[in-house]
């Protein structure tokens, strides 16, 4: 099944939106695979956001995303990377829709809430910089057996 990495950033953590973006994600029908609440090194966040090093909104980026707690998850479902991308909503929250993550709580592109993987090969590469194979678990869930 597909994976994804998405990262709640520092101010949805301190907007305490973690409970709230959780379970849009567990509601749509995806699965929690892997979950952290962590701090993120200058290093680490360079080698995530590599790609964008030439923009001029890079110091910024990496001083927002180590400012504070980030909580880092691996979701797991049939096209997750698609369709979690369509639930955070475009980049600038003011251009995101009504319903989106970003749509219903983002006012700036500095701080939109949340991050996820645009491709399978990003998704990849950002899991393994975030999460040991053993913090990834694959489990089937089985509702009655938990209530009765
Ligand atoms: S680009 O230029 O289209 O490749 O950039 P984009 O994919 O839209 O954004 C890449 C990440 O940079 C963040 N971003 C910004 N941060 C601060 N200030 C400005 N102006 C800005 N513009 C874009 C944006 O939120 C993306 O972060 P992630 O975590 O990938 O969503």
């Amino acid at each position: 099944m597909e994976k994804t990495f998405l990262m709640i950033k520092p101010d949805g953590v301190q907007r305490n939106l973690i409970g709230e973006i959780v379970t849009r994600f567990e509601k749509k029908g995806f699965q929690l695979s892997g979950a952290k609440l962590m701090n993120i090194s200058n290093e680490k966040a360079e080698k995530h956001y590599g790609e964008h090093k030439d923009k001029p909104f890079f110091g910024e980026l990496v001083d927002f995303i180590t400012s504070g707690p980030v909580f880092a998850m691996v979701w797991e479902g049939e096209n997750v990377i698609a369709t979690a991308r369509q639930m955070m909503g475009k980049t600038n929250p003011q251009e995101a829709a009504p319903g989106t993550i970003r749509g219903d709580y983002g006012l700036t592109v500095g701080k939109n809430i949340i991050h996820g993987s645009d491709s399978p090969e990003s998704a990849e590469r950002e899991i393994q910089l975030f999460f040991e194979n053993d913090e990834i678990l694959s489990f089937t869930k089985d509702n009655q057996k938990w209530i009765y």
